[in-house]
Order: structure tokens, then C-alpha cells, then sequence
């Protein structure tokens, strides 16, 4: 796995944005793998900037990794309207070849749908990951199978906590969403993964150091060949190499030229 830590937040993100604009300037049909949450806020922001200057979505297509299961894609918390909201409005990408799960009508029969479209498709170019709390990708709860694909996933109270905060007052987050499994999710050609602060400390060590296991489900990111960690220094504060990364990365950037 490659780490490369930033000072802070806002470099971190840069660095991801640069490297899905370089991604996509370099192979314009790219099927990138999206993902959802506050930390991709930024990096969406960015990517719409990058647009504006002149970086094409036209030939993309786009796969979102979850969806809540019982909200409709109208619903102003679905994963579908966060990418109208964060990025397909203000980009060119044609809007039938932007895919999310459905939360709506039988999980199995959405997931099963996704798969198809997946294989028709992919395999993705590139797949952005955040991290949870816990560890999770997409929504693969501690606890998943490393091989999973497409399915319902029964939300952890943790992570229903967590993304509370998107949702109204009073109003009950869903308890389940259908999300790519930790097997599909690998089968990407590359990986990018974004995690920033403190909070996010403990999962970055678990997905870069610690054993491969269902408990971390980032963990399972060190089977796939080519997987990119961007972190900030909070991020990275538990890693027990992290002068021996920054040096590697020091060093591949000498070789580089940058
Ligand atoms: C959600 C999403 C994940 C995301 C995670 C972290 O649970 N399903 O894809 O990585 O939250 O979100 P945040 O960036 O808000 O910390």
C-alpha cells in the first residue's frame, strides 16, 4: 500500500483531487467508483473546480458504492441526491451512466441489479474509498465477509450515530443500506483511499497495519495490488512507520521529478 501523508486536511484532499483528475484526464472513458460522506465534500468541490477548468466527465461512468435501503432517490439524505447535490449537477457526466444501488424494493433484487451493471460495465478504473469509524468501506460493518459482494448490510448503531448528523431532527436513520462487498470493492484496478482527523486515527492503523481481518474491514485493502492511502498528520497520528512512509513517498517523488 502506498501512504502518503499531508500536513493537513486541505492537502490531503488536493492530492485526491489531482490524482482522479490526472485518472480520468489520462483515460477519459474511466469508470470510477464513488463514494459518499463528509470528507468527500471537499473533494468534490474540487473535482467541480477542475471541471471548470476544462476536465471532462462526458465519457465517465460512475459507480456509488451504498444507498440506504427505504429511501427513495428524491429523498434529500439518499446517496443518489448527495451526488446530484456534491458533483453530477455541476459536472458533464451523462446522467445514465451515473449508478447507485437502489434503496427502494427488494435489497437482494437491487444488489443482484448492481452486480449486472457492474460486470457490463467495470471493472472500475478506480474506486475512491473513505474510511469509517470502525473500519468500515462502503458499508461493510466489522464483522463482514472479506470475499462479500452487492447486499444488505444491517448498519452498525455506531455508524447510525455517526451519520445522524446528515439527517433532520427526529428523524430515524435507516437501519440498513445496500453496499459493493469487500469482494467487489477489490476488484477495482486501483484504490484510493481518503481519511482525515483524529477520529479517523485508530481505522487508518487497522486498514495499514493491522491484521487482515473481517473485524477491520480495511483491512482487506493490503490484498489488493495497488491501493493508494491519503491521510493528514491527524489521521496518521497511531501509524507505527510513519517516518518510514513519508520517506518512501519522499523518495518515490525524487524518482518522480516532483
Ligand atoms: C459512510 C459511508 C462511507 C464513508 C464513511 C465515512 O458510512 N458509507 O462510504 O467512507 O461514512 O464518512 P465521513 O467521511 O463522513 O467520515
Amino acid at each position: 500500500m502506498r501512504i502518503v501523508i499531508c500536513d493537513d486536511a486541505a492537502a490531503a484532499t488536493r492530492t485526491a483531487v489531482d490524482r482522479i483528475a490526472a485518472a480520468l484526464r489520462a483515460r477519459p472513458a474511466s469508470v470510477l467508483g464513488l463514494a459518499t460522506g463528509g470528507t468527500m465534500e471537499p473533494v468534490y468541490e474540487g473535482l467541480i473546480a477542475a471541471h471548470r477548468d476544462g476536465l471532462s466527465f462526458a465519457q465517465a461512468v460512475s459507480f456509488n458504492l451504498d444507498e440506504y435501503v427505504g429511501l427513495p432517490p428524491g429523498h434529500p439524505q439518499s446517496y443518489r441526491s448527495y451526488m446530484q447535490r456534491h458533483l453530477f449537477d455541476h459536472v458533464d457526466i451523462a446522467p445514465e451512466r451515473t449508478f447507485v444501488p437502489s434503496g427502494e424494493g427488494d435489497p437482494q433484487a437491487a444488489s443482484d441489479a448492481y452486480e449486472a451493471a457492474l460486470r457490463a460495465h467495470g471493472p472500475l478504473d478506480l474506486q475512491l474509498l473513505g474510511l469509517g469509524h470502525n473500519g468500515h468501506i462502503g458499508f461493510n460493518e466489522p464483522g463482514s465477509s472479506l470475499a462479500s459482494r452487492t447486499r444488505e448490510k444491517l448498519l452498525t448503531r455506531t455508524t447510525r450515530e455517526a451519520n445522524a448528523r446528515f439527517f433532520k431532527e427526529g428523524e430515524t436513520p435507516p437501519r440498513s443500506a445496500v453496499t459493493m462487498g469487500i469482494g467487489t470493492i477489490l476488484e477495482a484496478r486501483s484504490i484510493l483511499v481518503l481519511a482525515l482527523g483524529a477520529g479517523k486515527a485508530a481505522a487508518v492503523q487497522g486498514t495499514v497495519e493491522g491484521p487482515v481481518t473481517a473485524m477491520c474491514p480495511g483491512s482487506a485493502l493490503q490484498m489488493h495490488p495497488d491501493v493508494t492511502m491519503i491521510v493528514d498528520s491527524a489521521a496518521a497520528a497511531d501509524l507505527s512507520l510513519a517516518d518510514f512512509y513519508r520517506e518512501a513517498e519522499a523518495l518515490r517523488r525524487s524518482r518522480e521529478g516532483g
